[in-house]
């Protein structure tokens, strides 16, 4: 057992819809066991600028079903500055903060990583991405809420795109995995998905992607055609792309780029509770000694993960719906 008496959280990295879910079950959890919590504002810049608040269970009121997160979040150069580190661990022990949980994805659990060489206290993640980008948890907080915003977008694009009988492209997340795009790509009843996972495309290996759109123009004849790319699958993105087909079929192709919408918005209520469990997981898990773990689910248990693993890019893209899309998904 570990006797926590300040505990501090923070979220980093790009903003997932329920991490404001997630600070309220650890705030809760830990006013339960007695424990105060400190929320370090803008990611680990908080740490470095010593920029924090108090939380009390009234911060926590109503934000369940918020998109974004109270404490703000952000990205940190100043953290892999060779001081940045010790200067991060400083705050930590000068404040007595017991231990930190960090909310983000595997580049936060990397900075993560750095402080705790030298921090005493303990140090636990919690997956928040949209990305899904994590090894160790099936799925991570936000992902579910970005499947579904994307899925509102693509059905719409598919109503114009059938008025015009258009070849539409739609940009997606993820940075370099297809989760979002395979999800919302399979869901929407996308003709193709490209993802990172699939290879780099080049302007001189599109015929892949040309001949399935030929055939379905010869099959069925003028009609709607949705292709998901996932950002970072061809240079230049979707619009490159578009362009590139338009020239090499003659048919106008359009790309739409959905962009950062897809971080936005309220928890669907999977990441709600996802977040919650994971929040209050974490709470209870540091309270029993862990350390350096993340704290994630996998087939509906919540379990620890090491942090130093998460990044290892070993969790994959469903392969049983990239082979059926593959097989069927062009007509
Ligand atoms: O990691 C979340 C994410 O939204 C990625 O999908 C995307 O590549 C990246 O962040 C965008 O980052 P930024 O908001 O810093 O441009």
């Amino acid at each position: 057992m570990s006797n926590i008496k300040r505990l501090a959280v923070l979220t980093s990295g790009g903003d997932a819809p329920g991490m404001n879910a997630c600070i309220r079950a650890i705030l809760l959890t830990a006013s339960a066991c007695n424990i105060d919590v400190i929320g370090f504002k803008h990611g680990f810049n908080g740490l470095l600028e010593q920029e924090y608040q108090t939380l009390h269970p009234q911060h926590v009121d109503n934000i369940i079903q918020r998109g974004g997160t109270i404490l703000k979040s952000a990205r940190c150069p100043a953290l892999e500055q060779p001081d940045g580190p010790a200067r991060a661990a400083a705050t930590l022990q000068q404040l007595n903060i017991d231990a930190l949980i960090v909310i983000g994805g595997d580049g936060s659990f990397r900075g993560t990583m750095a402080i705790s060489k030298h921090y005493d206290g303990q140090l636990i993640g919690v997956p928040g991405t949209i990305d899904n980008d994590v090894d160790g948890t099936d799925n991570t907080i936000g992902f579910a809420t970005a499947i579904d915003t994307a899925l509102d977008a693509i059905d719409k694009i598919r109503d114009t795109a059938d008025a015009f009988e258009r070849i539409f492209l739609v940009e997606l997340m993820g940075r370099h995995s297809g989760y979002i795009s395979l999800a919302a790509g399979i869901a929407g009843g996308a003709e193709q998905i490209i993802c990172p996972e699939f290879g780099q495309l080049s302007p001189d290996n599109l015929r892949a992607i040309i001949k399935p759109i030929q055939h379905a123009q010869l099959l069925k004849g003028k009609s709607s055609y949705l292709i998901v790319v996932a950002e970072h699958s061809y240079p230049g993105g979707a619009t490159a792309l578009a362009d590139a087909l338009t020239k090499a079929i003659g048919i106008e192709c359009r790309a739409c780029i959905l962009g950062h919408i897809q971080r936005g918005g309220s928890p669907v209520g999977a990441d709600r509770i996802l977040a919650t469990k994971l929040g209050a997981y974490a709470v209870e898990q540091l309270l029993q000694g862990a350390n350096l773990m993340m704290a994630g689910e996998v087939n509906g248990q919540a379990c620890l993960y090491p942090l130093a693993k998460t990044g290892a890019r070993e969790k994959a893209i469903d392969p049983f719906l990239v082979r059926w899309q593959q097989q069927i998904g062009s007509y």
